[in-house]
């Protein structure tokens, strides 16, 4: 095309359409601009302020408190530690989640917990996140029931994750399914709703195998009592005594969701253990739902890999050698087939960046050089890109061979 003609097509976008011809101007605009300003440095610099206040890279808290809520679930209220550099907590979305950074044994550990408390509480001072101790889980909440007491120092994230409410992708009916501590970003959310942070109602489905388990069931009867108009619980008890009267009993089946819920003009956010993702997901498909009416708490680490598809079981019992890039260090670590390499790089003390340990956030990132692994189809959220020039993430990823690795440093803490 010739300069000419390139004019004539400029005066026809000009006079149909004002912001297209605005924004071919930007760049000519944005120079006058530059060559008019001052050559001061810019002394204030309020944007990155506000971003770094909204994401901070690490957070200094100091436990404030400590609630047993359950035999084996405890809450921690966490207000900043004022002798270091955080002076406010950062806000966030309710339903999101806090990535801890423990030192256990000499061992970095980061664990992602939601945040029970809501959003409105963070500006008033303080997070809450509630804890379950895993039988099966010899890393951390041992640890913490064993160390963390009023006093206790805790770095974490700022707050991360997708599992929010969005108003303009979800519907104003939002059906929770929760199972066992996976109610606390539910908590979160009605707290939000009550308070006119979230506009829209919420039903809760909550799962429980027996009454002991129950986390917040004072305080979610409560918020249900005196919102009835937004806010509606129901506790659903798999044991097989039930001595609470008002509770459904056996699972969350799709014909219990249909009992509670406007199935069309709801949005679905799960949120539990990784169990309760196989048997929900499958009831959830016999109801047609859109996609985009399904949102999902990301569930950590999976849980005995060698049972999902595709997994090379003859291989279960075997260690590889891993040899890691990680900064200036180069180290050959030990690898079991069914440990993610993201733990065989913990183990070995490399503190490697996580935050999710879903597959979901990215933060552990790493290029493979050498090898192979196996990817959990169930957290493989990797980008087409990264897929095609060998990245892959270490917290969803198990070797099944020797592998050469190069990960980044994690400069947020240390
Ligand atoms: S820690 Fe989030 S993708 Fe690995």
């Amino acid at each position: 095309m010739s300069g000419r003609e390139f004019k004539k097509v400029d005066i026809t976008i000009k006079s149909k359409n004002k912001d297209l011809y605005n924004f071919m101007n930007l760049v000519p605009e944005r120079n006058k601009r530059i060559k008019k300003a001052s050559a001061d440095s810019i002394k204030e610099d309020p944007m990155n302020e506000l971003a770094d206040k909204l994401h901070p890279d690490i957070q200094h808290m100091i436990i404030d408190e400590v609630v047993d809520n359950t035999k084996s679930t405890k809450t921690f209220k966490l207000i900043p530690d004022s002798d270091s550099n955080t002076q406010s907590l950062a806000y966030f979305r309710a339903g999101q989640y806090l990535s801890l950074k423990v030192e256990v044994d000499g061992e970095l550990i980061t664990r992602p917990y939601s945040i029970s408390s809501s959003p409105q509480e963070a500006l008033e001072g303080y997070y809450t996140i509630t804890i379950k101790k895993e039988e099966n889980d010899g890393f951390l909440t041992p640890y913490i029931w064993n160390n963390w007491e009023i006093g206790t120092k805790v770095k974490s994230s700022g707050p991360e994750g997708f599992f929010y409410y969005e108003p303009l992708r979800d519907k104003h009916q939002i059906v929770g399914l929760a199972g066992g501590s996976g109610i606390t970003p539910f908590i979160s959310m009605a707290k939000s709703i009550i308070d006119g942070t979230i506009d829209a109602n919420l039903t809760i489905l909550y799962g429980c195998s027996d009454e002991d388990d129950m986390i917040f069931y004072d305080e979610l009867k409560q918020l249900e009592q005196e919102n009835s108009d937004k806010i509606k619980v129901v506790f659903v008890l798999s044991c097989e005594e039930v001595s609470l009267k008002g509770c459904e009993t056996g699972f969350i089946t799709s014909d219990l969701i249909e009992k509670y819920a406007n199935v069309p003009n709801s949005s679905f956010f799960i949120c539990g253990p990784q169990v309760m993702y196989n048997f929900v997901e499958k009831e959830l498909e016999k109801l047609n739902l859109l996609p985009k009416q399904i949102r999902r708490e990301a569930f950590g680490e999976i849980k005995n890999i060698e049972n999902l598809s595709g997994f090379p079981k003859k291989l279960a019992d075997e260690t590889f050698t891993l040899k890691v890039h990680i900064g200036n260090i180069v180290k050959e670590i030990p690898a079991k087939a069914t440990e993610s390499v993201l733990v065989a790089m913990e183990r070995a003390k490399l503190a490697p960046p996580s935050k999710c340990r879903s597959g979901e956030c990215g933060f552990c990132r790493s290029l493979l050089l050498k090898g192979d692994v196996y990817i959990s189809p169930l957290s493989d959220w990797r980008r087409d890109a990264d897929k095609k020039f060998g990245y892959f993430h270490p917290c969803s990823s198990y070797p099944i061979s020797d592998l050469e690795i190069k990960v980044p440093r994690d400069i947020r803490i240390q």
